[in-house]
């Protein structure tokens, strides 16, 4: 069976489960196409490394976060067992929020199959309280080879929608550009920013061929970028392509690039959902446009 069979009867088996990718909540944003399917994801997902367990302020401060990305078009959202608690908040607040079957819920899988890998991934399922996971990402690619067909046989199942690998480390990318070549993916993640581009070298072009979508992860540079700028105001030429804000600066770089299909920054804070939705809204910049962004903060 190829690959685009199996996202076939894997999505026929999803529909059988209750759920209807149109009942997503989908407004003004930017969406792309997930490549081999008709279904498009807004091009801005939520990264939730940082969303773990805390006190009261802190938990109303992440279900504020999620429900305004809900509100403001956000579909997608990125989050791993190894994020300390942040699949079982996510799992509490998406609950609570009622907002599960608008929601295209990625995770990881960080075992080898003999070392605990189905537990851990069971465990997902029942942290983040669902049935059915869109996306599980075999993390640093530990454990890839003996977990991808644990994955492909709960994409079978109709448990796992899709299935594919993460890195965000330049020391890794040989290996995962082999691990592109070996394995048939529906995704990948991979850091990419506009003071990190390695990815765009190599790894960035074979997802284009191999048609595998791309997340892009640390498209901030984990806060680095806006220290780079610092307070300098945003250049006039960026309002050619409707940034209000640094980070939509950024943000449109990132998903500017072909082959990504979706940016996930980080955002714990409100303002920065806010913020960083914009960046799926309006024109992107074009190729004239990104090569002057680069110059621009390579110049710095
Ligand atoms: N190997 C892997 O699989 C891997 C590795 C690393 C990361 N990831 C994924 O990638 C996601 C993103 O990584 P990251 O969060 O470490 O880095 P990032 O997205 O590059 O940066 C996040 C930082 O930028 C801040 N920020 C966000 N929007 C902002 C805005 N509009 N203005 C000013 N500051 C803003 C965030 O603050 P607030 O939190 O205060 O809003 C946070 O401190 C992770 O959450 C995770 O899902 C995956």
């Amino acid at each position: 069976m190829n690959r685009r069979q199996l996202i076939k009867q894997a999505a026929g088996a999803a529909l059988s489960l209750n759920w209807n990718p149109l009942q997503a909540k989908i407004q003004n944003v930017m969406h792309k196409t997930i490549p081999g399917t008709s279904e498009i994801l807004p091009v801005i997902g939520l990264g939730t490394n940082r969303y773990s367990v805390g006190n009261a302020q802190h938990q109303a401060r992440l279900r504020q976060a999620l429900q305004t990305f809900h509100e403001h078009g956000g579909t997608l959202i990125d989050t791993a067992p190894m994020y300390r608690g942040s699949e079982i908040i996510l799992g509490q607040l998406i609950k609570t929020l009622n907002i599960r079957e608008q929601l295209f819920i990625a995770t990881k899988a960080d075992r080898a199959a003999d070392n605990n890998g189905p537990e851990r991934l069971a465990n997902s399922f029942a942290q983040l309280q669902t049935d059915r996971l869109d996306l599980v990402q075999s993390h640093n690619l530990r454990g890839v080879d003996s977990m991808l067909p644990v994955l492909r046989e709960q994409q079978l199942a109709g448990r796992v929608r899709y299935v594919g690998i993460t890195t965000s480390r330049e020391n890794q990318f040989a290996e995962f550009l082999d691990v592109m070549n070996k394995y048939p993916l529906d995704f990948i993640q991979v850091n990419y920013s506009l003071i990190d581009r390695k990815a765009a070298e190599h790894i960035l072009p074979l997802a284009a061929d191999k048609g595998i979508a791309v997340l892009a992860n640390l498209p901030l540079s984990r806060g680095a970028l806006f220290k780079k700028v610092g307070d300098r105001p945003l250049p006039d030429w960026a309002a050619e392509f409707n940034c209000t804000s640094w980070a939509q600066f950024f943000l449109k770089y990132v998903i500017s690039h072909p082959a990504v299909n979706c940016a996930i920054p980080g955002m714990t804070r409100t303002r920065h959902v806010i913020d960083n939705l914009g960046a799926a809204l309006g024109r992107l910049p074009d190729a004239t446009q990104r090569r002057r962004q680069e110059q621009y903060i390579d110049g710095l």
